[in-house]
């Protein structure tokens, strides 16, 4: 299975927000990850659909939307018209999972769920054969450069071991404290989807720092 590094444009410079995408585009970056945050679910503020429309043109690079946001419905068809290829919600702010990920998909976008650190992976035992992909949180989700949480390692195992199971083709994501310490850990459990904020963006050589994280992938 390929696997996949995602900067996350939360530690971009958003004063150069589409020369920082061309960036990580041209160093080799596989996905774009957006961190969207209302001020609600999580205790930070970041980017519209309004963001993911002025990006858009400058890759070519998948988009990848996380939405942090209480009421993810209300939002989701306006990512995706804003050019959104992959979007997912948080299973603890949807009080209607199964008809969230259906919104995703009609809105013409691939669909995942994130589950929090500490939420329990029974969560996806009923959404998991209509997912394209798993999001779990190896931090609490708000705020780049946070410490890595060694318990996700574990987690990461325990969703893969159920993808397989199901016959799931859905990719795990993993999100927070990814950096050239813990990302061979991440993959050796599992992780298709690599996401990178700090990491990435906090280096002033962009394509050395994505190569330096693949070569670890193994
Ligand atoms: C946290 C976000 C992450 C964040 C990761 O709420 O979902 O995508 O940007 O940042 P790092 O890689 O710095 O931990
Ligand atoms: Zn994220």
């Amino acid at each position: 299975m390929p696997h996949y590094i995602a900067p996350s444009i939360l530690s971009a410079d958003f004063a150069r927000l589409g020369e920082e995408i061309k960036a990580v585009d041209r160093a080799g970056a596989d996905w774009i990850h957006v961190d969207v945050m209302d001020g609600h679910f999580v205790p930070n503020i970041t980017f519209g659909p309004a963001v993911v429309a002025a990006i858009r043109p400058h890759t070519d690079l998948t988009i990848d939307v996380h939405l942090m946001i209480s009421d993810p419905d209300a939002y989701i068809p306006a990512f995706a018209k804003a050019g959104a290829d992959y979007i997912c919600a948080h299973v603890e702010t949807s009080g209607h999972l199964h008809r969230t990920v259906q919104l995703i998909k009609e809105s013409g976008a691939k669909a995942g769920v994130v589950l929090n650190p500490a939420t329990s992976l029974e969560s996806l035992e009923w959404i998991v054969s209509d997912l394209d992909y798993v999001l779990l949180m190896s931090v609490n989700p708000g705020f780049g450069g946070q410490a890595f949480i060694d318990a996700s390692i574990e987690r990461i195992r325990r969703v893969k071991e159920k993808l397989v199971a199901k016959g799931s083709a859905a990719l795990i994501q993993v999100d927070g404290g990814i950096n050239p310490t813990t990302i061979a850990a991440v993959a050796q459990a599992g992780c298709d989807v690599f996401v990178a904020g700090s990491a990435i963006f906090g280096t002033d050589n962009y394509q050395k720092t994505i190569a330096d994280l693949r070569r670890r992938i193994g």
